[in-house]
């Protein structure tokens, strides 16, 4: 009973279930708001704009901006630590050769094995002192484009390449994954994905890494767990479910069956999720999506109707979500669209944020390790009252 003093509340009760809305820890890597994206006190279109992916992966690992003299020992660094053992790249060759190449593959799955056997081979595996990890933490970015790329040029049949010692990450890594030397355009919009995609305070995969690494368990492990935690369609899944919905409506279409509005109301009206929109925290809209869209977007023009077509549907199922739902797109909606029309096969874009967010992970990691305590919170029993063993029915 409320007393006559007492409000009573007509909304319902915040909905904290996924620990949404609960703030549970401290960080000084990443902040997320409504309002701003920084990482370590850099805000995201000025890093978009303005940074290179080696220098916003200094920001994040190293924890501040580079001078010219560490920026160069940086990259040099990197480049010199991107060969992969040769026995993991043909375990890696042999797992993608046996998947049908098409968006059934799971080069996830792939990466998240590849990951796994870089422990074996890591002559640091199981030290967590500081050096140790910072040293870890390198090889780890350095080395996963060249996984990605061994397995894609595999898993199509075709004859993987080396790394380029010319070519910086971002560029290295489609260099990987094709045998071909991106454009100036190409290499340039996946530098800024890989900026766009590094960091996100306690996203789930983040913290999974960070549940793992408060254990006092190696790098490695957290990694594959981080990998195992992004590869779900609500999390990073989502951008490779956002092209296959794409996919979908232009079928749609293409068969008579109705315009990118029907086919909304349709996936309204059976209660759809859309991949690439919605989230946790944003509720007015994902400071990256629109710097991602309109880089993917210069792409699709370059490349004439047929890729920009992908971005004319894009834009009105983004219109239909904004203007019935009241719901924006994340990071992971233009993700979509931009790596179709660069050309990047579908089932790679989930590895590809791997590719950046190594960065965020393995910084994360590393801040849970300076200061540990084991994360290990109480939940709340909600199951049967206790009974007697010899006097329960089964
Ligand atoms: C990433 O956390 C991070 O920081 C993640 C990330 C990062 O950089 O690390 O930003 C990257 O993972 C982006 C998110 C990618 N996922 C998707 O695009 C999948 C589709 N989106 C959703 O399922 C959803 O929006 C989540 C999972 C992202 C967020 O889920 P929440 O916070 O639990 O929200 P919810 O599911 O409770 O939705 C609230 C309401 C619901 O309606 P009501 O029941 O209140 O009427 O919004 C609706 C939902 O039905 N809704 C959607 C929707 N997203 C939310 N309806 C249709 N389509 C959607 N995509």
């Amino acid at each position: 009973m409320t007393s006559s003093t007492e409000v009573k509340s007509s909304k319902k009760p915040a909905d904290t279930r996924g620990l949404a809305g609960q703030t549970v820890g401290d960080t000084q890597i990443c902040q997320v708001s409504q309002t701003e994206l920084i990482y370590r006190g850099y805000e995201i279109a000025d890093l978009a704009e303005h940074a290179t992916f080696e220098e916003v992966a200094h920001v994040l690992l190293v924890g501040h901006k580079p001078t010219a003299d560490e920026l160069k020992r940086f990259k040099d660094e990197l480049v010199s630590m991107r060969a992969v053992d040769r026995g993991i790249l043909e375990v890696i060759g042999k797992i993608a050769r046996s998947e049908p190449s098409s968006d059934d593959a799971h080069p996830m799955g792939i990466l998240r094995t590849g990951i796994s056997l870089l422990s074996h081979v890591d002559p640091d595996c199981e030290d967590n002192s500081p050096e140790a990890q910072m040293r870890k933490s390198k090889r780890l970015l350095a080395q996963i484009p060249t996984i990605i790329g061994y397995g894609q040029m595999s898993c199509e049949g075709k004859t993987p390449v080396d790394p380029d010692p010319n070519l910086d990450l971002a560029a290295n890594l489609l260099w990987c994954m094709t045998g071909e030397k991106p454009s100036e355009l190409n290499a340039k919009v996946m530098d800024v994905s890989l900026i766009l995609y590094a960091e996100h305070d306690f996203n789930a995969s983040t913290f999974a890494a960070r549940v793992i690494a408060s254990t006092e368990a190696d790098m490695h492990s957290a990694v594959c767990g981080a990998i195992g935690a992004l590869k779900g369609p609500l999390h990073g899944g989502a951008n490779e479910k956002a092209m296959a919905m794409l996919k979908d409506i232009d079928a749609y279409i293409a068969a008579g069956n109705g315009d990118v509005d029907s086919f909304m109301a349709e996936a309204f009206a059976e209660k759809r999720k859309l991949m690439g929109f919605g989230h946790r925290v944003y509720k007015n809209g994902d400071h990256r999506a629109g710097i991602l869209r309109s880089w993917g977007l210069k792409i699709a023009e370059q490349n004439g109707p047929d890729a920009k077509k992908w971005f004319d549907i894009g834009d009105r199922v983004q219109q239909i979500m904004f203007e019935q739902k009241n719901i924006y797109p994340n990071v992971d909606f233009p993700c979509g669209m931009t790596y179709f029309v660069m050309g990047i096969p579908v089932p790679q874009y989930t590895p590809i944020f791997v590719a950046s967010r190594i960065t965020g992970w393995c910084a994360h990691i590393m801040e849970q390790h300076q200061d540990n305590r084991l994360i290990r919170p109480l939940a709340n029993y909600t199951g049967p009252a206790l009974t007697k063993w010899n006097e329960a029915r089964s």
